[in-house]
């Protein structure tokens, strides 16, 4: 039983307990209770200014907490702080190299001047680095001749260096082309591999969709959510169901609503939707006629031909089924609604917006440096 309780206190990477950071009168991270698992993808998000930089900050020991604790590895880094850092690899600010010397000439001066004792850097770790970041190739040019991404990857293969086993990235996307971006996703997932624990923060959500297994929403400073991705993209999943007039969508209403109290338990809710099947931007639905004849049924995607089945067996035919896969952008939505409206729900039929284009995220797009 104890050994259970050890191993388990062992995994907890990160744990903060009720930090705070104020800045005058403004509270830029209140009161934050974060939990980060080894081997976890944590992906830390919010828009811009709701306090993300400065809670990895308080992380690293750069600023002080105004209250509460933050421990890494067990450890409070407000006493353990050498410790912790010996163990850590972060990216916050745009790393600062020398311009004019090469991409691997920079990391074998960072590489003398870290603790040699510990870790005694060679050649043979700076080509492993340059190799996992895929910059081996471009690794004798000099850095000013870089891309960003280039820059990016630099970076974290000097966070890299000491072979850290957590790495703490601040927006390690910022800025950079759709094919920067997935350099850097995978190499989020070869370290992942690699058995590392990784905290990075970013406001684009379908990024961190992609890549991360647990995510802690921030806004304006409140943790307003923190847990798997997978449960959280389930909460925004359904099912649009489109049929010819508004009595047949009445009618499946109502046998969809007899199944579900008939043991259909996967169902769990079934309403008239304001928002077509086709969800196009711009198009009022109701302005199409579809409010009446469009249904939202609350259920997982694969559930779309059962559903279809059901209908069919009572001579319901659906013009259209949508099946909606959740995403993390519409979680995100309806989370801050909720804490702006306590007591309302933007998963109201009809309360969301129409998906944006891809790459593009409701909260905002990655800022250029
Ligand atoms: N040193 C400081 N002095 C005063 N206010 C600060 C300071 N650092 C941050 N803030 C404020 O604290 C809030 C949180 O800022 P923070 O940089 O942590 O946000 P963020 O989530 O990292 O945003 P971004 O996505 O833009 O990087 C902001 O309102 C910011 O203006
Ligand atoms: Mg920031």
């Amino acid at each position: 039983m104890n050994d259970i309780i050890l191993s388990a206190e062992n995994d907890i990477i990160i744990s903060t307990s009720r930090l705070t950071k104020a800045f005058g009168n403004l509270v830029a991270v209140n009161d934050l209770n974060l939990r980060v698992m080894r081997g976890d993808v944590f992906g830390f998000l919010g828009p811009n200014g709701s306090g993300k930089t400065t809670t990895i900050r308080m992380l690293l020991g750069l600023i002080r907490p105004t209250a509460g604790r933050a421990f890494i590895f067990g450890l409070d880094n407000q006493y353990q702080l050498p410790r912790i850092l010996r163990r850590i690899g972060a990216v916050v600010e745009t790393p600062v190299f020398y311009p004019y010397l090469s991409g691997r000439d920079n990391l074998r001066i960072l590489a003398a001047a870290s603790d040699m004792a510990r870790h005694p850097l060679n050649d043979q770790r700076i080509e492993e680095v340059l190799e996992l970041v895929e910059l081996r190739a471009q690794a004798g040019l000099a850095y000013h001749t870089y891309s960003l991404g280039m820059k990016q990857r630099l970076g974290i293969a000097a966070a890299l260096l000491t072979d850290p086993e957590l790495i703490l990235l601040d927006e390690p996307t910022n800025g950079l082309d759709p094919v920067g971006m997935v350099e850097i996703r995978q190499l989020i997932v070869r370290l992942a591999q690699q058995g590392k624990t990784i905290f990075l923060s970013s406001h684009i959500l379908h990024e961190v969709q992609q890549v991360c297994n647990r995510v802690a929403i921030l806004h304006r400073g409140n943790l307003i959510k923190q847990g798997d991705v997978a449960a959280l993209l389930r909460q925004s999943e359904h099912i649009l169901i489109r049929m010819k007039s508004s009595a047949e969508a009445q009618a499946a209403l109502q046998l969809l609503q007899e199944a579900r109290e008939g043991g259909a338990t996967w169902i769990k809710a079934v309403a008239a939707a304001g928002a077509g099947p086709s969800e196009q931007p711009g198009k009022a639905s109701e302005a199409r006629g579809e409010a009446a004849t469009t249904l939202r049924v609350e259920a997982p995607a694969e559930r779309s031909a059962e559903i279809n089945a059901l209908l069919a067996r009572r001579d319901l035919f659906a013009a259209e089924i949508h099946p909606h896969e959740g995403s993390l952008e519409e979680a995100f939505l309806e989370l801050t609604a909720a804490a702006q409206f306590p007591g309302a729900s933007a998963s109201a039929f009809g309360g969301l917006p129409s998906p944006l284009p891809p790459g593009r995220s409701m909260l905002g797009e990655g800022k250029r440096q």
